[in-house]
């Protein structure tokens, strides 16, 4: 599917698809959906291919080379520049995700030790304390005979955890208030991002006023804690990021992070750090409830391995088909299905052009799907993460954390912190879906959704 041309071709004349009118194309793709309309066009033109509607003039990038290209082999040529100025002026401000240059390279420099294996560690008492209460809940649920959206579960438990790494000691009532709050912000973001008619952002009415009211909100909570921290000596700061961050000391100027960094890195986590987990968890259990194989392997291991009791690091790393089950559901599911990279230089991939100012759209999605580096992509099988498997595959046909020195700060926790979920979890139950034929119609609104949504029933295990 690699597109071949002669070298150094001017990217005007790379095939693609071109609405001038916005209407054209999106009839199409609210019928089919974002990510179908993609694929479609991928079929239709091969692995580097344009998609211009309106004033959007975006480049597909989906061979592994161009993955390994754009995000390591030619990374100084890129940045996320004006395609990330909607989501950094409006919510995450100078935060890792979307900081730039030296700012940025200071602050993955100061968060990278919370977030190695050892530092994770350290949040797996949240982890555990939160999955067993939530436990208790799905046994109500379960008792009860009650019917759930699985994403609001999912979502549910690893906001909770997210909010309890970032400010601990905070009450249950506060850190829902501040859930609600930020995903007010969030929502705001991902709909305003979308849509091609913007209210200006000084109106302050309707959807406009309740995303200021949560933002004035949720700026002034984080700051009463840092406040409340700073009158504290020290050593009775609680052991949390928050704190963690505090105390964090830039290693060559001496400087501690400002508390408006402090504010913008704390949202960035809960932003960035629990809707993609929830997500992912959400397609495994769908995945668990098509795959009556899959779930029985995946119970074996759990009874052979923690049984009854929360699981261990040690343990975890003795349940690796677990492990697998979940970078199955990420290679068919990646939670974020696409990311966007700004060329600052001009450069060439695959012959093509491509000049400064471009923005490069990469894949997970679809490259996830690419039927030479993929044997059956469509086929949901745990088995390709076999470590001989593994080792076979194109390094980079898999991304859905990205790859390169942007790779998702927080990849370590995430599969950790499904991993636990699952562990204890699919040990005392078996969400079942609804309809037993359902089939997600997969779209993306800033993660990837399931239209149709995920109804499901909790059973306790037979
Ligand atoms: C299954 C779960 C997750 C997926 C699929 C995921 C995926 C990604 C992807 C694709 C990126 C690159 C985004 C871009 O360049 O625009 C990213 C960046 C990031 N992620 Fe995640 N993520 C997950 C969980 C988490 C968690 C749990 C945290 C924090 C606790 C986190 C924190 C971050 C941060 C801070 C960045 C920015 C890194 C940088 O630019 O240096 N993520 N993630």
């Amino acid at each position: 599917m690699t597109t071949l041309t002669t070298p150094s071709t001017s990217v005007s004349t790379l095939p693609g698809r071109h609405s001038p009118l916005i209407f054209d194309a999106a009839r199409e793709i609210q019928r089919k959906g974002f990510l179908q309309f993609l694929h479609d066009e991928w079929q239709r033109h091969g692995d580097l291919f344009r998609v211009r509607i309106g004033p959007r003039d975006m480049i597909l990038a989906i061979h592994p080379e161009h993955v390994y290209h754009i995000n390591v082999g030619q990374r100084d040529r890129y940045d996320k520049r004006e395609s990330y100025n909607i989501v950094r002026e409006l919510l995450l401000g100078d935060g890792v995700l979307t900081a730039t240059g030296d700012a940025w390279r200071r602050q993955r420099k100061l968060m990278s030790p919370f977030f190695t294996p050892r530092g994770v560690e350290q949040f797996m008492p949240i982890m555990i304390g939160d999955a067993q209460q939530f436990v208790a809940r799905w046994q109500t649920k379960a008792d009860r005979g009650e019917t759930v959206e699985m994403l609001d579960e999912m979502m549910f438990v690893t906001a909770s955890i997210i909010l309890r790494s970032l400010f601990t000691t905070e009450s249950d009532e506060t850190l829902l208030e501040l859930k609600d709050d930020v995903e007010t912000m969030i929502q705001f973001v991902s709909t305003y991002q979308n849509s091609p008619f913007k209210l200006p952002m000084w109106v302050k009415v309707g959807r406009n006023g309740r995303y200021h009211r949560a933002r004035r909100r949720v700026h002034a909570y984080i700051q009463s804690v840092i406040a409340q921290r700073r009158a504290m000596p020290v050593e009775h700061w609680p052991d949390d990021l928050l704190s963690k961050l505090m105390r964090a000391r830039d290693e060559e100027t001496g400087e501690a992070v400002s508390d408006a960094l402090l504010r913008d890195e704390s949202i960035t986590m809960f932003f960035a750090g629990h809707e993609t987990t929830a997500r992912t968890l959400t397609f495994a259990w769908y995945a668990l409830a098509r795959h009556p194989e899959v779930a029985t392997r995946l119970r074996a291991e759990i009874d052979a391995v923690p049984g009854d009791r929360p699981p261990t690091i040690e343990d975890l790393k003795r349940m690796p088909y677990t492990l697998q089950v979940i970078k199955e559901t990420l290679r068919l599911y990646p939670a974020a299905p696409l990311y966007a990279r700004d060329a600052v230089q001009p450069d060439v991939i695959g012959g093509w052009r491509i000049p400064a100012g471009a923005t490069v759209i990469l894949s997970p999605f679809l490259t996830h799907r690419h039927p030479d580096f993929w044997e059956s992509p469509e086929r949901f099988d745990p088995d390709r993460w076999a470590p001989e498997r593994e080792a076979a595959q194109h390094p980079y046909a898999y991304h859905p954390f990205a790859a390169g020195q942007r790779i998702c700060l927080g990849n370590t926790f995430s599969l950790f912190e499904s991993h636990v979920l699952l562990a204890m979890l699919a040990r005392r139950f078996t969400p079942m879906l609804v309809d037993a034929g359902h089939q997600p119609q997969l779209d993306m609104a800033g993660t990837l959704i399931s239209r149709n949504g995920m109804a499901m029933r909790i059973v306790r295990r037979a």
